[in-house]
């Protein structure tokens, strides 16, 4: 249904006052397979339900709702693989075929409505196939991003309970095999919970070893399978369980719904980026982190566009212009990335050169996030493209845009080092660290006044008290972003940076406190921190600062080299862990904190004074000369 279209301030108002009467709008533009008739209320932790009597199915409105409006001919998805030389377009028909195809495999290996399938796949159409094949089924997706290593799988696989893991053979990381299924089989001798059926897609690059009884062969199984029909859902049903990481070592499982992730991922393909069906969206981001889920998948699907399915990197695939081609090559109309790979293309072609090779007018804007859109890369991305270019923020636990530059309203001047303007159903507050409101232009808290709006997390899986905890207890009344920032005057509003433990690297976000956990489980450690310290390249970089065991003589460099594998091992290699340094003390408080804040401000140049609760002042010369060095 064709829902009337208001300017921003109406909307931002209606959505504001009455936010029910907002989203009852924005809920018409879908087909449910039974419409809500309520469309708000509260599950049993006190926490939004949106559109609670509403049933619906996902991946029947991504597929088979686009075929039965005549979109079946058109394509749904572009795989386009610089790294295996390979291109493929799949139709809406073709898709809803495969993914049908594959629910039936599922559900021959068991797979009912509410169960949990692991997806730990490289960048290829079954990944994408497969989260749409256990969504068709009510079955609850958890994709786990390849960087991962074992150890992070095996978490996920005990936390999520899941029975069945889809991988394939391997990776291909610009000219080097990753090889998945050892990584899959030492994820399943750690987890605890027991896993039924690994099915495996076999790529020409390289063959998995299989083992009989518990492991498949994905063209075999698919072979003898029967299609599946969608399975109606209700709108609060898990749609899926994306992990990321918290300030402790164990990552959280955000959840995510059918109802109110369907409703909100149409919404924001009209408004914030002003997309049309049959328009070609390109998310140049990983089907394992949240702009894969929503903007790979999801949203540009629900929308009827054309998604890109990238396996690549912005330059060495082969070169800087990897990003243009694939552009000029799709006719793309909005590119969506993170800074991080433009200062990757902009370090190996500073005068943009292979940006003139391409025709680029089908380019009409680019939108960034997952980390601060630096200046240094506006400028050089506006200097060169001559269109607009856009950073906007989000968390993987809001699912799409809490603040932007909204196209589908018509594009507000934009503001370099703004993240643009809260979105329509956002109510993005600032406070002190005592929950009071502060003035424009100081900075303090990042809030959202509750309820969150439609496709935010329903919970964190099997764990609300940590949803309440890490969330909503802090500021009652409202859910604690982590970011620390400020609104000015005409309501922009400016992302400056984490409040906890939690560093951003090339886009990728990971916890310190995790990786400080693996550097203590290092014989030689005693005490550890580890802090993001700015790159020019990925925007921040983990530094670890070591206090070694009594006796303990081991050199700098030996422990530098055993304590990064440690975390390849452990982590994986996407925490890009390189430098420890060892120090004499860390700076405490009395009550035995560590000062990381106090770190941070002297490894990245800042001003700083000496924290009157600290401890040992003493401490301080020696870090900071080891910091600047
Ligand atoms: N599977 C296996 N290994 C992976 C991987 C994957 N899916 N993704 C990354 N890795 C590995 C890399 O091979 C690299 O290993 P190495 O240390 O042995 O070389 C390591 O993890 C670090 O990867 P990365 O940070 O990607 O570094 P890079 O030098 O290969 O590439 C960039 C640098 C900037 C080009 C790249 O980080 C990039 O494109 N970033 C954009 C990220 C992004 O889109 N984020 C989405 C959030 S919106
Ligand atoms: P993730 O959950 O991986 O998407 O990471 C979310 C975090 O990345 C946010 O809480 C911010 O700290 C950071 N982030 C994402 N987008 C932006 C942005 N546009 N500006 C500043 N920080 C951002």
């Amino acid at each position: 249904m064709s829902v009337a279209r208001c300017d921003y301030n109406t909307d931002q108002r209606l959505a504001e006052q009455d936010p029910v009467a907002f989203w009852a709008r924005q809920a018409q533009r879908l087909t449910w397979f039974k419409e809500p008739q309520r469309v708000l209320d509260q599950d049993q932790h006190g926490h939004a339900q949106w559109f609670p009597d509403g049933t619906l199915n996902t991946a029947w409105l991504a597929l088979d709702a686009q075929v039965a409006a005549g979109r079946g001919e058109q394509t749904a998805l572009i795989w386009d693989s610089p790294v295996t030389a390979n291109k493929e377009r799949i139709s809406y028909t073709e898709l809803t075929r495969r993914v049908a195809q594959c629910a039936g495999m599922l559900r021959e290996l068991g797979v009912e409505c509410g169960d949990r399938v692991i997806i730990y796949m490289p960048m290829i159409p079954e990944a994408v196939i497969s989260m749409l094949a256990c969504a068709r089924l009510g079955a609850v997706h958890c994709v786990v991003f390849g960087g991962f290593a074992a150890h992070e799988l095996a978490m996920r696989i005990d936390d999520a309970e899941a029975d069945i893991v889809l991988t394939a053979s391997c990776g291909i990381e610009v000219d080097r095999i990753v090889a998945y299924k050892p990584l899959v089989d030492a994820a399943l001798a750690e987890a605890r919970h027991p896993v039924r059926h690994c099915v495996v897609v076999q790529r020409p690059q390289h063959q998995a070893e299989l083992y009989a009884g518990r492991d498949l062969d994905w063209r075999r199984a698919l072979a003898n399978a029967l299609p599946a029909a969608a399975v109606e859902v209700a709108a609060s049903h898990p749609l899926y369980i994306l992990y990321t990481s918290g300030t402790t070592g164990k990552p959280k499982g955000v959840v995510r719904d059918h109802g109110g992730h369907a409703v909100a991922m149409l919404c924001s393909m009209y408004a914030v980026y002003g997309m049309q069906p049959g328009d070609v969206f390109w998310a140049a981001s990983d089907v394992g982190w949240v702009v894969g889920h929503s903007y790979i998948v999801y949203a540009p699907l629900l929308a009827g566009c054309t998604s890109i399915l990238y396996e690549g990197k912005p330059v060495r695939t082969p070169d800087a212009g990897a990003f243009w081609r694939v552009c000029a090559e799709y006719q793309v109309k909005l590119l969506f990335a993170a800074p991080t790979a433009f200062r990757a293309i902009r370090k190996e072609d500073p005068q943009a050169e292979q940006l003139t090779k391409y025709d680029l007018s089908s380019l009409e804007r680019i939108y960034l996030a997952g980390e601060r859109l630096d200046p240094p890369t506006w400028e050089w991305l506006n200097e060169h493209l001559q269109r607009p270019v856009i950073d906007h923020w989000w968390q993987t636990e809001t699912g799409w845009a809490i603040a932007a530059n909204p196209a589908g309203y018509g594009l507000k001047p934009i503001r370099p080092g703004s993240a643009g303007v809260p979105m329509p159903g956002y109510q993005v507050r600032i406070l002190d660290d005592d929950g009071a409101p502060v003035d424009a232009g100081q900075q303090g808290n990042i809030c959202l006044q509750l309820p969150l709006p439609p496709g935010c997390l329903s919970g964190i899986w099997g764990n609300p008290e940590r949803f309440a905890a890490g969330y909503l207890q802090q500021f009652p009344g409202h859910y604690q972003s982590g970011d620390a920032g400020y609104l000015d005057e005409q309501g922009y509003l400016y992302v400056m940076g984490r409040t906890d433990d939690i560093i951003n690297v090339a886009g990728h976000r990971l916890s310190t406190g995790e990786m400080e956990e693996v550097l203590g489980s290092h014989p030689a450690v005693a005490e550890c921190a580890v802090i993001g310290v700015p790159d020019s390249l990925k925007g921040e970089l983990p530094l670890g600062l070591v206090v070694l065991r009594n006796g303990s003589n081991i050199a700098e460099e030996q422990l530098c080299a055993e304590l990064r594998e440690r975390i390849r091992q452990r982590i994986g290699a996407l925490a890009c862990f390189q430098k420890a340094l060892i120090v004499e003390r860390l700076p405490k408080t009395r009550s035995g904190k560590i000062l990381r804040r106090t770190l941070r401000q002297m490894a990245s140049g800042q001003d700083w004074s000496v924290p009157s609760t600290i401890e040992d002042p003493g401490c301080l010369d020696e870090l900071q000369q080891r910091l600047s060095a």
